[in-house]
């Protein structure tokens, strides 16, 4: 039997992912040390290959089928629109992609002015704008810390995502427009689903059966 291998975004989504496998069975314990620097784990006894990369480059490993599989928020499948399978809505990692600034800017959205929007998902941000609003806008691409611009005056708003709130908050900044909610999703490989058609949709079986129950 080959290698099933699974691209996981690293930080907490990978660790919710692996406590969900967990009660599947599908353990990894190695994974769980958290001074660890290693990138790749193995479970020999399943097949089973994880590893953690970046967020952004997960759909990257998938499509070129370096991974079968990926796990990652719909925010970052959404902004590097690559050719994948999305296979199923894990149900944590819930938040929304918003359009957020000062309350001044509000009017500005408003009357469609020529308005400069920061963000880290360009791609996003651009099809919300000129696709869904018609509205012309400059988009600057930032890497983090996004809040930062309407406050320093490098843009009228931004495009991020609002979990808690609470990061808008402390900085004077609210949601002005919602795009759209996100979760943490499952991706497959395309040619991995007809090649381990059994596994891949055992496993999704299985997994959507445990967050339907869990959820009840
Ligand atoms: C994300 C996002 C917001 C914040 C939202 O940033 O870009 O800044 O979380 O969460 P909240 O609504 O619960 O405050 P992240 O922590 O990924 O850091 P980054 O901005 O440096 O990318």
């Amino acid at each position: 039997m080959r290698y099933l291998t699974f691209a996981l975004a690293k930080g907490r989504l990978a660790k919710k992912t692996m406590s969900l496998f967990e009660e599947l069975g599908i353990t990894c314990e190695a994974m769980k040390d958290d001074k660890t620097r290693k990138l790749i784990f193995v479970n020999e006894d399943l097949k089973l290959k994880f590893f953690l990369s970046k967020a952004s480059d997960v759909p990257t490993y998938v499509e070129y089928g370096a991974a079968d599989i990926g796990v990652v928020g719909e925010d970052t499948i959404l902004e590097e629109g690559r050719a994948l399978y999305e296979m199923m809505d894990l149900g944590f990692g819930k938040c929304k992609m918003c359009v957020c600034g000062p309350e001044s800017a509000r009017e500005k959205l408003q009357h469609g002015e020529q308005i400069r929007v920061a963000s880290k998902y360009p791609a996003i941000a651009k099809d919300y704008f000129y696709n869904k609003k018609f509205q012309t806008v400059e988009i600057i691409k930032l890497n983090g810390s996004v809040e930062l611009a309407p406050i320093v005056g490098l843009s009228e708003v931004i495009v991020d995502i609002v979990e808690t709130g609470s990061t808008l908050k402390a900085n004077g900044l609210t949601v002005l427009e919602e795009i759209c909610d996100l979760s943490a999703r499952m991706v497959v490989n395309q040619v991995s689903l007809k090649m381990e058609q059994d596994r891949i949709r055992k496993l999704v079986y299985d997994l959507k059966k445990l967050t339907q129950r869990n959820h009840s």
